[in-house]
């Protein structure tokens, strides 16, 4: 049985290590072999978007690299498709294994399903319907294809039958990316704030605020949604340099695009000369959990922390106006609020939010044990 596996962009990366850790302890038993390929598309290229989690999560190197890089969503998806169509032809897999939601999980599931080559999608059946989201388009189309589709909750599993996709096809695993949240914990935990903070500053600054266990918030926000419109940014900005940055310190470790939006839309300096407002680079996996171990509250509007958020029980302000994750909302037992981009309704909810306790809960089969019944999954179904 030959299985190549995808990843191409930073969510990926934390969920495809323990499927490899799967494949290596199966390997190391008695069943028969599982021969193994794993693929980066080369979406995020970046050291500290790519290479620093295959390092800190021990995921091997890609036996291949398809070096797409950046572009719009047609350039992202053609490209990895061209190249990624040439290693299914030289490799002829029984399975191509996707993960989560981003242009890799598109091009490759096309890819593989145009080749006649089966599909496992591992994180199926998550829909926000919101249809303008590229990862909305990118689930729909992948789960629509997909032979195999591993949910990670019980939501999920709905949504796909309401869409008519055959019972047979749909297993439930639990959630991946928590098997990683669950291995990784206790070296996350050992980590000072201060070493993170000091050693992942975007750029040399003097007075550093004093940033205490369970008093200050951590932020991140990419999502073109929320960065990419002038009239929608200038007012985030103003309420976290005006009333989060006021009240505690806000750590920001910022993705590309919005760092290259604040200075688009001239609001850089405002952010810079906020004395609590703390700039990093984009974090690595470990450096995260820690933070969110003890923040008072998340600001997010990324998809896995949301999840993280349920688990380990912080606060969390969803900046979007829906989410694929309905189970990390706190009306389902979640942490996650949807606060969408109104300052109004932000700032409400921040107050309210800032008087909740730490309160971790565990969906049914976040357990950590996800990854071994996605490949038991896959190998069942050959
Ligand atoms: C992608 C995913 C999104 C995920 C996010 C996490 C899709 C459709 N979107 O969005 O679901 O939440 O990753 O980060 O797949 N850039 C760099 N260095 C890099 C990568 C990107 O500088 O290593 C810059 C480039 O200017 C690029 C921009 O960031 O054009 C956006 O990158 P892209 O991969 O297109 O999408 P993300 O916004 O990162």
């Amino acid at each position: 049985m030959k299985i190549i596996s995808v990843v191409g962009a930073r969510p990926n990366f934390m969920k495809i290590a323990p499927f490899c850790r799967a494949i290596e302890r199966h390997n190391a038993g008695d069943g028969p072999h599982v021969e193994h390929l794993l693929v980066h598309t080369g979406q995020h290229y970046d050291h500290q978007m790519s290479q620093t989690f295959f390092d800190a999560l021990n995921i091997p190197a890609p036996d291949i690299h398809l070096g797409v890089g950046s572009g719009t969503h047609a350039e992202q998806v053609g490209n990895t498709m061209i190249a990624f169509e040439k290693v299914v032809m030289d490799q002829k897999p029984d399975w191509v294994v996707v993960v989560g939601d981003v242009n890799a999980t598109l091009a490759c599931s096309v890819t593989a399903k145009k080749q006649h080559v089966k599909c496992c999608h591992i994180e199926a059946g998550l829909r926000s319907r919101d249809w303008t989201m590229p990862e909305e388009i990118n689930r729909l189309v992948t789960d629509r294809l997909s032979d195999l589709l591993l949910t990670p909750d019980i939501l999920s599993i709905e949504s796909l039958l309401a869409e008519g996709i055959e019972r047979e096809k749909i297993g439930f695993v639990g959630n991946i990316m928590i098997d990683t949240l669950e291995e990784q914990r206790t070296k996350a935990a050992a980590l000072k704030i201060g070493d993170i903070i000091g050693g992942n500053l975007l750029y040399e600054r003097a007075g550093l605020p004093d940033v205490e266990e369970e008093r200050y918030v951590v932020m991140t926000l990419h999502r073109p949604s929320n960065v990419d419109y002038r009239e929608i940014f200038t007012p985030l900005v103003g309420f976290l340099t005006g009333d989060v940055a006021a009240d505690m310190p806000l750590l920001w470790p910022i993705h590309p695009r919005a760092k290259k939006q604040l200075q688009e839309f001239r609001l850089w300096d405002r952010v810079v000369s906020t004395p609590n407002l703390v700039l990093m680079r984009p974090i690595g996996y470990h450096d995260m959990l820690r933070l969110n171990m003890s923040a008072r509250l998340l600001l997010t509007d990324s998809g896995g922390l949301q999840e993280e958020c349920t688990v380990l029980g912080t606060p969390c302000l969803t900046l979007r106006w829906n989410t694929e994750r309905p189970i990390t909302l706190y009306e389902h037992g979640g942490a996650s609020v949807l606060v969408g981009n109104n300052v109004e309704r932000i700032r409400k909810e921040y107050h309210k939010a800032l008087k909740k306790d730490r309160n971790p809960v565990r969906p049914e089969l976040w357990d950590g044990q996800t990854a071994g019944r996605c490949l038991d999954a896959i190998l069942n179904a050959s």
